[in-house]
């Protein structure tokens, strides 16, 4: 049981990498193995509407794969409020935490399975950024969602082709979707 422990590891691929809106002790650039990160879960309620829904990701099993991301180290009490909010449509699982470092340890990760109603399901890089630019919500733009992915998993140096790729497409499609310049110097 996680409550036995002073802290639990979170393991980010998907929003959570560039907005953390939650309290955490450490966050630290990580990988897990097995798992692909895939545009397809749906999303009528975020990132577009029941009309037009929009597209998130999810992480789905694959041999050989891996998933670069952004693991937080969260206090049981910050685990639970998550928990209950992100639970609706998601599967929560242990999953081995791999860092830089060649540390390791155990965490969690949050899926969206193709048993879950808004499971969207496979499609092509260019159907799906389609798709994304047609899309917004509550939470915001869809192509919004997708840009400032990419763009946390550039400057983690991760390698997505599946999501580089949509991005190009969005970017073709809509070039006024880029996100403003950052303002920071590298
Ligand atoms: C993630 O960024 O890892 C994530 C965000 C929302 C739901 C599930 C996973």
């Amino acid at each position: 049981h996680f409550d036995d422990h002073a802290s639990v590891w979170l393991f980010g691929y998907g929003s959570i990498i560039f907005k953390a809106d939650f309290p955490y002790l450490e966050r630290r650039p990580a990988h897990i193995k097995g798992w692909a990160r895939r545009f397809w879960q749906g999303s009528h309620d975020h990132r577009g509407t029941a009309e037009a829904p929009g597209r998130v990701v999810t992480l789905v099993a694959q041999e050989d794969a891996v998933c670069e991301g952004m693991a937080y180290l969260i206090t049981p009490e910050v685990f639970a409020h998550l928990d209950h909010r992100e639970k609706n449509g998601y599967l929560r699982l242990v999953t081995p935490i791999l860092f830089g470092s060649g540390q390791s340890a155990e965490g969690l990760i949050y899926i969206a399975s193709e048993e879950n109603e808004a499971f969207a399901g496979p499609a092509s890089e260019l159907e799906i950024a389609r798709q994304i630019a047609h899309a917004a919500g509550p939470s915001g733009r869809n192509s919004e969602y997708l840009l400032k992915l990419a763009q946390a998993l550039r400057e983690l140096g991760a390698q997505d082709r599946h999501v580089f790729e949509i991005e190009h497409h969005l970017l073709q499609l809509d070039p006024g979707a880029a996100l403003p310049a950052s303002t920071h110097t590298p």
